[in-house]
């Protein structure tokens, strides 16, 4: 490979598994931190090189690799100002029908991992655990759209572009719902067994409330009012404006129904 001089390249971004620098338009090298990391992600890019949204891999070595340099925004950010079209929703569709088909272990990734580009176009940027044991359904691309109130449309365009694969979109989407309000029912067992113990309010960031928080009654909160335990109950208000400001009116008006 050329002498890059890493020092005088542009850096464009790190993560847990390494550093990336622009060498051109066309490329950028990632940096690893371990061998294992390059290992899986090589294996992935590789396994993956027929697949038009990942990035090609130039060059290789000990510890980097060199592959396209994909101008644009994050998905995850881009979705905050933009709302799901039905052009992105069919690429979501299609990356995790298409690395099923080539045999990824982990069919799925997270929305930040993809990078949509001026003309629209998604690229799976960041792999590397796409070849890690995963459930048999894209459980971090359905929460990320869960999160944001886009699972619904989400499946709506499926069932238009899909329709032979939209009775196996529909059942991930409903076994990730009933995982994420089993999750909230222990939470809140638990929680209603402290017994005299200060109860620590769920933080924003707690998975039960972020995955249930895109639903018209969230799942967490809905949990804790099926609880019927009136101190629960109590903390009802307080909780739900941490968790879902949005919905919080409408729990209120849930609670005084009963
Ligand atoms: N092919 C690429 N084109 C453009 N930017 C990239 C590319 N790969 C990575 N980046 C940028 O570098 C950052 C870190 O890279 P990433 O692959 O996510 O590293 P890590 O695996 O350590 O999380 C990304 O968030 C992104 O901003
Ligand atoms: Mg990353």
């Amino acid at each position: 490979m050329e002498k890059l001089g890493i020092e005088r390249l542009e850096f464009i971004g790190a993560g847990k598994h390494g550093e990336v620098y622009k060498i051109d338009e066309k490329r950028c090298i990632k940096i690893y931190r371990k061998r294992r990391y390059l290992r899986l992600e090589l294996a992935a890019l590789q396994r993956g090189a027929e697949a038009e949204f990942f990035p090609k891999v130039y060059d290789w070595g000990r510890d980097y690799i060199v592959r396209e340099y994909v101008p644009g925004i994050p998905l995850n950010e881009y979705l905050r100002t933009h709302p799901l079209t039905e052009e992105v929703a069919h690429q979501l569709a299609d990356m995790v029908e298409i690395m099923r088909r080539l045999g990824f272990r982990r069919a799925d990734t997270r929305l930040s991992h993809i990078i949509i580009d001026e003309n629209g176009k998604l690229w799976l940027i960041d792999p590397v655990n796409t070849m890690k044991k995963s459930p048999p359904y894209p459980r971090k691309l359905l929460k990320g759209l869960m999160r944001r109130g886009m699972a619904e449309q989400f499946l709506e365009y499926i069932r238009k572009r899909y329709p032979d694969n939209y009775r196996q979109w529909q059942l991930h989407l409903d076994t990730l719902i009933s995982r994420s309000n089993k999750r909230a029912a222990t939470t809140c067992r638990l929680t209603a067994n402290m017994e005299g113990q200060d109860r620590p309010a769920p933080r924003r960031n707690d998975c039960a409330g972020k995955e249930a928080g895109a639903f018209s009654l969230p799942g967490y909160l809905w949990s804790i009012h099926e609880c019927r335990d009136k101190s629960e109950k109590d903390q009802l208000e307080s909780w739900t404006k941490i968790i879902n400001p949005k919905n919080s009116q409408e729990i209120h008006a849930k609670k005084q129904e009963t």
